[in-house]
């Protein structure tokens, strides 16, 4: 008999639920015991832990969020901290742990496995930033939401030809971004891997206001060199010369909230199967993610020491689409 564990942790993405119920329902077929801890890492230091059978996981594979809840824990990144987690692991003889989230989730992860408990972990993030990963649970959710606010904003801008700047998430990386803005035919997009030239964006909305255009959307990453305020400020000083009224909408955690579409309810579901996989193999320290189609395993200290590099061919691609 194997007793294993599943928590998620850092920000909460749609399709999570879907992978605590593949592993839920995957681990019981294989015989285990499986546990479910509450609100990440918190839950696991201070030891809120209990038995998970195959009805505690129903009804949920449509529900956005974690059913587990979630947490960001500044205790756990401290040995300390750590270590009371792996005491009440070993209270409960819980002998493999699964750890669904996203960068520092992973490296929460990599630290416990270094100290010698058996981790794996299951990509999950909407920002899409993890390495050993093409794409993470919860990012074509979130990216529907951004693309939904886009093609809204586009209505009311077209109506009084205004221009809109929208700010989405990420964190430091474009990806959300660069999709959502491709995806939406946005009139520029400015993400943290490029530094934006305020003076070249200004000239592409004043162009786009001249050839008619009847409006423009300009897709922010939260985490871009040029905050989404300083734009703004830019863009009204310049006020006359760009044609465009301006208005501006940060659309924040409501890209977080999304109803799981079935890409990710898929993901999570292929995701959360694979870690139980990895678990029966021993196969620990270990990343389950998705590369070219195929799940792929990908050792955790890889993951932690490696930058997901974004393709900036896309936003020259952008670029060209909006003319
Ligand atoms: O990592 C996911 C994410 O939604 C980021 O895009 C964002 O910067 C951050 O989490 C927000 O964190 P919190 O929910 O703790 O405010």
């Amino acid at each position: 008999m194997k007793r294993i564990a599943v928590l998620t942790s850092g920000g909460d993405a749609p399709g999570m639920n879907a992978a605590i119920r593949a592993i839920v329902r995957t681990g019981l077929d294989r015989g285990w015991d499986v546990f479910g801890v509450r609100d990440g890492y918190a839950g696991l230091i201070s030891g809120d832990i209990s038995m998970l059978g195959a009805r505690d996981v129903g009804g949920i594979i449509q529900r956005g969020g974690t059913m587990l809840g979630s947490a960001r824990c500044r205790e756990f990144e401290r040995e300390n901290g750590r270590r009371k987690a792996i005491f009440q692991l070993q209270q409960q003889e819980i002998e493999g742990l699964i750890v669904i989230g996203g960068n520092g989730s992973q490296t929460g992860a990599y630290e416990l496995s270094r100290m010698g408990f058996p981790v794996i972990g299951v990509a999950s993030t909407i920002d899409n930033d993890l390495y050993g990963s093409d794409i993470t649970i919860g990012v074509n959710t979130a990216m529907d939401v951004a693309l939904e606010a886009i093609d809204r904003l586009k209505v009311t801008a077209s109506s009084h030809h205004r221009a809109f700047v929208l700010e989405v998430m990420g964190r430091n990386c474009g990806y959300l971004a660069l999709m959502a803005g491709i995806a939406g035919g946005a009139e520029a997009i400015v993400i943290p891997e490029r530094k934006t030239d305020l003076e070249l964006l200004a000239a592409d909305l004043r162009a786009a206001y001249d050839k008619g255009k009847a409006h423009a959307i300009i897709v922010v990453a939260e985490g871009a060199q040029n905050k989404s305020e300083e734009i703004v400020q830019y863009f009204n000083v310049h006020r006359e010369r760009l044609g465009f009224e301006l208005r501006v909408t940060k659309l924040g955690h409501v890209q977080r909230g999304g109803t799981p579409g079935s890409s990710d309810r898929i993901l999570g579901t292929l995701l959360g199967a694979g870690a139980t996989e990895q678990m029966s193999k021993k196969n620990y320290a270990v990343l389950i993610g998705l590369r070219k189609g195929e799940i792929a395993v990908t050792p955790l200290d890889e993951v932690v020491a490696r930058k997901k590099e974004l393709d900036m061919r896309l936003l020259e691609l952008a670029r060209v689409l909006a003319k």
